[in-house]
């Protein structure tokens, strides 16, 4: 009884989890958030894995200050590398976002051909392949890391000439392999739907992530009892690492409406 009234952590590199807190609110209206984005350190994605799981330890541990009943991993990089330890060291249920993506893009195949793309840290990794083969051994799985994404969806260029030329750069292996479904395995990338869709052509089905995880988490928090089911006014309270000015301007188009106070932590250590 008393879990249901915890709220559930989620963290980030940064800003890009958004993303998924986003589709938690909108699966999950009732419950409350805790939102750590470590925007000293962002990004992930070009890090090695023990600095990786070292990141992402510290961030767990912030979390767990709050009292949250469950952790959820928006960052694909961190889920890619971290997810086993965190599990190791933590008893509270831990979420990543790799499995849920996966099993979206398992749903939507038809041809068995599936692309993923992401940091260069989560294509290195090697997890959504391992998580794609978990599901179905049989398919094929084409893998393109595209660095420039992040930067460029920060900067807000999400449609137009450069985006589409960037984009038709990293995308045209896979046009070649004729996937038939692709993962946006990074924070980022769902707000490039648009263009990606462009550079890919109507029957390329694109799968983010954020729902499914947070179905994953229904299902978690259903299971441990935890779940707020009364219309409860939920409490979302975000936190970051450096000034939060940059996160506040650009975190409302992450979230779909705007944020409501950011508090600068000093670290977590
Ligand atoms: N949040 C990261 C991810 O989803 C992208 C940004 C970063 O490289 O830290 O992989």
């Amino acid at each position: 009884m008393n879990g249901m009234r915890q709220p559930i952590g989620v963290f980030d590199s940064g800003i890009g989890g958004l993303t998924v807190v986003k589709a938690v609110m909108e699966e999950l209206p009732s419950e409350s958030i805790i939102y750590f984005g470590d925007t000293a350190r962002v990004p992930y994605g070009t890090k090695s894995k023990s600095t990786i799981v070292k990141f992402s330890l510290e961030n767990v541990e912030f979390l767990l200050r709050f009292g949250v009943k469950c952790i959820v991993i928006a960052c694909n990089t961190s889920s890619s590398w971290a997810l086993p330890t965190l599990r190791k060291y933590f008893k509270v249920p831990i979420i990543g976002v790799i499995r849920p993506g996966a099993l979206a893009a398992v749903q939507a195949t038809r041809t068995k051909r599936i692309g993923v793309i992401g940091t260069k840290a989560t294509i290195h990794s090697g997890a959504y392949e391992a998580a794609i083969h978990r599901f179905d051994p049989t398919i094929k799985v084409f893998s393109e890391s595209c660095p420039l994404f992040v930067p460029l969806v920060e900067e807000g260029w999400l449609n137009g000439s450069i985006c589409k030329e960037i984009a038709t750069k990293y995308l045209e292996s896979l046009k070649r392999q004729r996937i038939d479904t692709l993962i946006l395995g990074c924070t980022h990338y769902p707000l490039l739907t648009s263009t990606i869709q462009h550079v890919l052509g109507p029957d390329v089905t694109l799968v983010d992530s954020a729902k499914q995880t947070a179905v994953e988490v229904r299902g978690v928090l259903m299971g441990a009892e935890t779940l707020c089911d009364h219309r409860l006014r939920p409490r979302y309270r975000f936190f970051v690492t450096d000034e939060p000015a940059h996160f506040n301007q650009v975190g409302h188009r992450f979230l779909g409406q705007v944020l409501g106070s950011v508090e600068r932590v000093n670290g977590h250590h």
